[in-house]
């Protein structure tokens, strides 16, 4: 287990009290819709690994974390009662294979009333008696026990706090600017890294290094793809072998701090010349996007406009022709640009509760042919997301465009061109606001 407090104190102990007023607000709603009177919420137990005894890396649950920077404690247990101090059920197992949990200290602890345990059983001396009276809130496996309490995740309460968690406190804001500050400090080292022309592997170590992250504790697998590999959305493999040539470089890495995540995408070009002209172009495009983020819009609209961009710019560049129109009800924008603009970001990558319509557990579907957008809501103040448009050769999708008018639209001699450098995708984190949104990383990006 690490240490239980993470960095500079002092930028968040002002703005933590609030935040945990705000959560005090949320539970006491949640409650009174559940009809409950305490809210018991587990960090999480690890997970072993099949006939093995070693467990995956620890992954706490996001509403503990939500109200406590505690991201490797399993066994703990947050007690929320309405109107008392919350109880923090420590557990700091006395076991001399791992390091135990550090005793708590820094800018959170005094907002809890805090029972150390060094067994797991002694938790239930700290629970509320009537257990009847309880939610629980967490994963619950075979090791970690409910002690009692039937009322597991129930969706009344639940539905509530994850349609409220989209907006951010002043504390989880600043977590999230310090998150893209580190993760900015790992972009500037692998994009010094891609230009020195080291490997994929190569490249990670050094953002790993520069963003101060171990693998394990980044917030999602890097994505760090050279030249074609550019165009796998999700490309999982870092190569240890250099490419013959260096053309492009597509990196998608985020950090943490706190708990709280950035999710950060840039392209480069390895010369200047056409593609590198088209990454600035597909920049500014993405920059047109996040000027057009403010409170009240529908990000489902947003989305589709990004697929009138994307149709302008395929006509602009030659990859393709037609109407706006034509290129997006044939499938071409989509080919190209195959998944959304954009999700809410938090403790979550893909923050909980993009499809939310409102706290009842109602849903807002992606509009068809879009089943990959994950925000479909109505943006409001302070909530944060993603802006990330792209563009790739997805040989895939561009053939199964085969034998519909779509086909006929494309040119494959331009896409013949743009194939060797994979794609590009360009990925800010954008706090929504009444006439605009703060743009968190290039903001970092400035620094
Ligand atoms: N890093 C995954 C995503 O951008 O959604
Ligand atoms: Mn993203
Ligand atoms: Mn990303």
């Amino acid at each position: 287990m690490g240490k239980a407090t993470i960095i500079d104190d002092s930028a968040y102990a002002d703005l933590y009290s609030a935040h945990v007023n705000t959560l005090t607000e949320r539970h006491d709603r949640a409650l009174e819709r559940a009809g409950a009177g305490h809210a018991v919420i587990f960090s999480g137990a690890p997970h072993g690994v099949f006939l093995d005894d070693y467990n995956y890396p620890f992954k706490a649950n996001p509403h503990f974390v939500s109200w406590l920077p505690l991201t490797n404690t399993p066994f703990c247990y947050l007690v929320y009662t309405p109107g008392e101090v919350p109880v923090l059920i420590y557990y700091q197992e006395k076991d001399y294979w791992h390091v135990p949990p550090a005793t708590p200290e820094g800018y959170w602890p005094e907002e809890f009333d805090i029972r150390v345990i060094h067994s797991m059983e002694d938790a239930t001396k700290h629970l509320p008696a009537t257990r009847d009276n309880c939610i629980l809130i967490g994963e619950i496996t075979d090791e970690a026990q409910s002690f009692g309490i039937d009322r597991v995740n129930p969706g009344s309460a639940i539905n509530m706090l994850h349609f409220d968690r989209s907006v951010k406190t002043g504390y989880e804001l600043a977590c999230m600017r310090a998150a893209s500050r580190r993760a900015v400090k790992g972009h500037r080292a692998a994009e010094k890294a891609f230009k020195a022309g080291k490997t994929e592997f190569d490249i990670h170590l050094d953002y790993c290094r520069a963003a101060g992250h171990a693998e394990n504790e980044l917030p999602y697998g890097n994505i760090v793809a050279l030249n074609e590999n550019g165009a796998v959305l999700h490309y999982q493999h870092q190569s240890h072998e250099k490419p013959e040539e260096f053309r492009s470089f597509l990196i998608d890495a985020g950090a943490r701090v706190n708990g709280y995540a950035s999710d950060i995408t840039r392209t480069y070009a390895k010369e200047d010349g056409e593609f590198a002209d088209l990454v600035i172009r597909f920049d500014q495009l993405q920059l047109e996007l996040v000027a057009e983020v403010k409170t009240g819009v529908d990000f489902a609209d947003l989305h589709l406009l990004c697929h009138e961009k994307i149709a302008e710019l395929l006509v602009e560049t030659d990859l393709a022709n037609g109407s706006p129109d034509a290129l997006i009800e044939s499938g071409v924008t989509s080919a190209f640009y195959p998944h959304g603009l954009g999700h809410l970001l938090g403790i979550q990558v893909h923050d909980i509760g993009g499809h939310m319509g409102d706290d009842t557990g109602t849903t807002v579907d992606p509009p068809s042919g879009h089943r990959f957008l994950r925000l479909t809501r109505s943006l409001e103040d302070d909530q944060v997301l993603t802006i990330e448009p792209g563009l790739y050769v997805i040989d895939m999708l561009l053939n199964n465009l085969s034998g519909t008018p779509g086909y006929d639209m494309i040119n494959q001699k331009k896409i013949d061109w743009l194939r060797p450098y994979g794609g590009i995708r360009i990925e800010d984190n954008v706090r929504v606001q009444k006439d605009g949104c703060e743009n968190l990383t290039r903001n970092a990006f400035e620094l």
